[in-house]
């Protein structure tokens, strides 16, 4: 029953991007002038909601445009609904619907869906990750200095905070390639299928990552922080890799 309301929502906020994809729609600056919300994602937002709410009124959501709508119950949905906003803004059909559903504090489901390339991950706790229904997997990469990795970088940081620029540039020295792709769930997803082997990020909220990290962790791959300790999508950095090449990337991203 979770799992079917979880696929029935994704699939609809996915059918909401289809709709207004390239069309006209209002869009507005959040906390930095390009850091944006549309009309898309309030619509994909409400509907996700609603279909969630149809059969369990009672469980606790925390979705990134209205925020935490708090309950006591041992179930709470981590909602995105549009990861890639200013891809999609743009016309650039790299972006997707991300639900995680977590249970009594753990993560135990999730879904990514990016209508445009028609693709579908799901992962479940214990049970694995699929891809369009077929099972998907880490890659088996074992150096950093023949991997594929992906990034993203924050709208803004402090001066406090370990900057972006300097970690991006101790990999990019050594000749990696890297992407950036604007959507840190499908980074995620796709370090769980083997298209990267590696991915980092500063800054991410929980709904960016909720759904993405179990996905990974389901494909045989490993999630962290920048210090190695086990992850958690209420933290800020995260580091998701095929676990082969793990510590290796952690100290290159660590300057070490
Ligand atoms: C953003 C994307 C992007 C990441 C940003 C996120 P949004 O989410 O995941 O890849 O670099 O940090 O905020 O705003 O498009 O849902
Ligand atoms: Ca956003
Ligand atoms: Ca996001
Ligand atoms: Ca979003």
């Amino acid at each position: 029953m979770l799992k079917s309301t979880l696929l029935k929502a994704t699939e609809a906020g996915g059918k909401i991007l289809q709709q207004y994809f390239n069309g006209v729609f209002e869009v507005s600056s959040k906390s930095t002038v390009n850091d944006l919300v549309t009309e898309a994602d309030k619509k994909s937002e409400a509907v996700i909601i609603e279909v969630i709410r149809d059969t369990y009124p009672d469980h606790f959501i925390l979705s990134e445009e209205v925020g935490a709508m708090e309950t006591d119950s041992a179930y709470k949905w981590i909602i995105d609904p549009i990861d890639g906003t200013v891809n999609f803004a743009n016309g650039i059909p790299i972006c997707c619907v991300s639900i995680g559903v977590e249970k009594e504090g753990e993560m135990v489901l999730g879904a990514v869906y990016n209508p445009f390339m028609n693709e579908l991950f799901v992962a479940e706790k214990g049970k694995g990750a699929t891809l369009n229904d077929k099972p998907i997997h880490v890659s088996a990469k074992a150096s950093v200095a023949t991997s594929c990795l992906v990034t993203g970088f924050p709208y803004k940081w402090e001066e406090s905070d370990r900057n972006p620029l300097q970690v991006l540039t101790s990999v990019i020295q050594q000749g990696i390639p890297v992407r950036r792709l604007g959507s840190a769930a499908i980074d995620l997803c796709w370090v769980a299928c083997g298209r990267f082997d590696g991915f980092w990020e500063h800054h991410l909220q929980a709904w960016d990552s909720a759904a993405g990290y179990l996905m990974v962790e389901e494909a045989g791959g490993k999630v962290t922080d920048f210090s190695g300790d086990k992850y958690s999508p209420y933290q800020n950095d995260i580091l998701a890799t095929n676990g082969h090449i793990h510590s290796e990337l952690r100290n290159l991203i660590n300057g070490k």
